[in-house]
């Protein structure tokens, strides 16, 4: 068995100990070759040091004399690469076999996008930077050969209930056959049953108590708004070449079920587990093997049933923002996750209220409608990406 060299993007965050955790269980399998983090430098370096990693990435000179202050005395210190550009060599740095792109927003676009260019095995839980540049991004997955195994786990679920084919991990130019549709179950959040009008008082504390889940608070906050399942139906999309008419999101609260395939001839194939992100990791990272994920067993007995029911519009505007952006293409997409990054940070910080994020989100989609463009290249996605930002920057300072 080869070795897979793994560098974990993102390796502070809650995808990347849960990666951690799963490649530990493998030492035969998987090597850690470098950790990357932004502000949690403590947790990096023990990280470093049970991984036994040969490289870190941190984003300033700063974090690397953090990270070499706190180093135990003795040991024999990782490589520390610096910055942005740091972050994309690594990425598809020769070492490197797989690549856990697990960096929250647009920020890890670059790195992933670097490890789809070097043709790696990436594992892709950084839904942002398909919705940001999905065609670039399955395009430079066709042009390198790369393999792609989604890790959300709604789409890692439809990844499994689709026909088994060599070709699975390569980006499809069209729908898998005899597929009619895709259903994306949602939790619905903290808030699937609050009353409408106290939406308005709900704090960023409330909003990342997820109910199933444990997850980072920008996740969390868009989990509540439902803008994550608005990001998961682009995701859809690029990953899976289905139209938005043949993609539908399900309230199902239990989160057991994690997606279905609705098959022409009426079958429906789910996928059910326990709510652990180590399933899905572990899918992707034993691909095409099942590897142990340290998740228990799933007790079918005390599941005592399961719900789904469709979601109200008025509850989760920004759901329906989504399809908007999505039907009107790439550049409301990343105008859509810009202004969400935005509006969710403002909202953390106590400068917006919930109920805001929407309208900010709606109303930059609005004032970038003219600057429709089709962007070709990374550079074209950063650009229009920093204007929504600087719009919904400006909306938020009028509401503060
Ligand atoms: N958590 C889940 O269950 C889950 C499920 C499906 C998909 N996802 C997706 O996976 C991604 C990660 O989610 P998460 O919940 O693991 O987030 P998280 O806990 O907030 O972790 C984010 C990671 O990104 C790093 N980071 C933040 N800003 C950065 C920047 N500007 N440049 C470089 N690195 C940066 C963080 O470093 P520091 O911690 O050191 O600051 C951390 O390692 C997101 O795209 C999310 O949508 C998550």
């Amino acid at each position: 068995m080869k070795v897979q060299n793994v560098c974990v993007l993102g390796a502070t965050g809650s995808i990347g100990e849960s990666t951690l955790d799963v490649i530990s269980r493998h030492p035969e399998r998987f090597k850690v070759y470098a950790l990357s983090a932004y502000s949690r430098i403590g947790k990096l370096v023990e990280q470093a040091v049970s991984s036994a990693a040969p490289v870190v990435v941190v984003p300033d000179d700063e974090a690397a004399r953090s990270f070499r202050s706190r180093w135990p005395a003795g040991r024999p210190i990782p490589e520390i690469r610096i910055g942005a550009e740091a972050l994309v060599a690594t990425a598809s740095d020769p070492e490197v076999s797989t690549v856990m792109a697990a960096i929250v927003g647009t920020a890890g676009l670059p790195a992933a996008l670097a490890a789809a260019r070097a043709g790696k095995r990436v594992l892709l839980a950084n839904k942002e930077a398909l919705v940001a540049a999905g065609g670039l991004f399955m395009q430079a997955v066709r042009d390198s050969g790369a393999e792609l195994l989604p890790i959300d786990s709604e789409h890692n679920a439809i990844f499994q209930c689709l026909p088994e084919d060599a070709e699975r991990a390569r980006a499809p130019q069209r729908p898998a056959k005899g597929v009619r549709r895709l259903l994306l179950t949602a939790s619905g959040g903290p808030f699937r049953t609050t009353a409408l009008d106290a939406l308005h008082d709900v704090t960023p504390e409330q909003a990342c108590a997820h109910p199933n889940w444990s997850m980072g608070r920008k996740i969390s906050v868009d989990s509540a708004t439902m803008l994550n399942k608005g990001l998961e139906v682009i995701e859809a999309h690029w990953l899976f070449a289905m139209d938005a008419d043949r993609i539908e999101v399900v309230i199902h609260p239990q989160s057991l079920v994690h997606s279905m395939v609705e098959y022409e001839d009426g079958s429906i194939l789910a996928q059910l587990g326990q709510p652990d992100m180590r399933t899905p990791i572990a899918y992707g990272l034993g691909f095409p093997e099942r590897i142990d994920s340290g998740v228990g067993l799933f007790d079918l007995a005390r599941m005592q049933k399961l719900d789904f029911e469709p979601p109200e519009p008025e509850r989760f505007p920004c759901l329906t923002l989504a399809y908007e952006a999505l039907r009107a293409g790439q550049s409301s997409c990343i105008s859509l996750n810009a202004a969400n990054e935005v509006a969710v940070d403002r909202f953390l910080a106590g400068r917006i209220r919930y109920t805001e994020i929407p309208q900010i989100i709606g109303e930059c989609l609005e004032r970038l409608e003219s600057v429709s463009c089709r962007p070709t290249t990374l550079e074209d996605v950063l650009e229009h990406d920093r204007h929504a930002r600087a719009v919904a920057a400006e909306l938020c300072l009028l509401r503060a």
